[in-house]
């Protein structure tokens, strides 16, 4: 291990050097351009939901490497390394490892039994590694993870108005509406109903995805009604402003185009915010996203654990 390498723990005042640290070391440029979401989102946010704790490696003064983790708050004993990166022309020297080492140490004296390589949600950056970080992929192996699930995100084209994924929603919404069905932007005076909805229909919870998503800079969420009751709904930009989901449709009104609308409504609006792609994270029912966006699985993600 170089000498000249010192850690310590990740502090607020840190924030803005680590961003640029981790927008030079996420080789892939999607997630190098969402650096600063990121770290908002695994540092800022992630603490009022679960314990977080985080490492920088520094070479005389300058952020050479960032590791952050935090606690399961659905599984006790989980602990979860929510991001690791190195600088580019400091790897292959043993920081990459001393940082998983620390976080590992860290994450089991606030009660993790086991660690796993993988989004902590609601505040997650990626499923697990994306199989294009082969590097991260030796670290974790190398530190004696294994391989437990796949994930895969999948890709909306936005690039160009034709784009299935622009496909325009309005048919849809006067046909819907002709069945009493009401589509509309969701509002802060909607959350209660909202998560009371996701939970008790889908069970698990998406509470803090909804409430990162409604009325916020960069998200959005957009719901169906029936009869003032919420029957649907799908929302962005929660964790990350390119990234889609979660989103549900009441079993009793699938089938009647109703998540294809709240899809598209929400992909226009990053459309509106500049994005050229989305992300349809941690997808889910492929089919429909295909058919309804002309999405395609792009982004593919390993999952790991280790018992600590
Ligand atoms: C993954 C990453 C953090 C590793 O950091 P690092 O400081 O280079 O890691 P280390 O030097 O401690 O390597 C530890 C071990 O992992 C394995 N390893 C790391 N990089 C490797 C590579 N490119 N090829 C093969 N094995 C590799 C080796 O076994 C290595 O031990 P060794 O050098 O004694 O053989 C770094 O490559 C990185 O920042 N990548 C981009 C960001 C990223 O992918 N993050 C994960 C997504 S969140």
């Amino acid at each position: 291990m170089d000498p000249e390498i010192t850690f310590s723990e990740l502090t607020d005042d840190q924030m803005p050097a680590v961003t640029a640290l981790c927008t030079d070391a996420l080789d892939l440029a999607e997630d190098a351009a969402e650096a600063g979401a990121i770290l908002t989102t695994l540092r800022v946010r992630a603490v009022a939901d679960r314990p977080v704790v985080g490492f920088v490696a520094r070479r005389g003064g300058t952020p050479v490497g960032l590791v952050i983790g935090s606690i399961s708050r659905r599984k006790a004993g989980l602990g979860h390394v929510d991001l690791i990166a190195v600088a580019p022309d400091s790897r292959r020297r043993g920081v990459g490892r001393s940082l998983l080492v620390r976080i590992e140490q860290a994450l089991a004296g606030l009660g993790a039994t086991e660690v796993l390589l993988a989004g902590n949600p609601p505040h997650y950056a990626w499923p697990g590694i994306d199989v294009r970080y082969t590097p991260a992929i030796c670290t974790a192996l190398a530190l004696g993870y294994r391989q437990d699930r796949k994930a895969w995100n999948m890709t909306a084209d936005l690039s160009y108005p034709e784009s299935p994924a622009l496909r325009s929603t309005e048919a849809a919404e006067t046909r819907l509406a002709g069945q009493g069905v009401v589509v509309r932007r969701a509002e802060p005076a909607d959350l209660p109903a909202l998560t009371r909805f996701a939970r008790e229909t889908f069970g698990g919870s998406w509470d803090g995805e909804l409430a990162n998503s409604v009325d916020r800079a960069d998200a959005g969420c957009h719901l169906a009604l029936r009869g003032g009751e919420i029957i649907g709904f799908a929302a962005y930009g929660s964790s990350r402003p390119s990234w889609f989901g979660p989103m549900g449709t009441a079993p009793s009104a699938e089938g009647s185009g109703i998540g294809g609308v709240l899809l598209r409504r929400c992909l226009a609006d990053q459309r509106a915010g500049g994005h050229d792609r989305a992300q349809i994270s941690w997808v889910g029912p492929v089919p429909f996203y295909s058919g309804s966006a002309g999405a395609r699985i792009e982004r593919v993600f390993f999952l790991y654990r280790k018992t600590l």
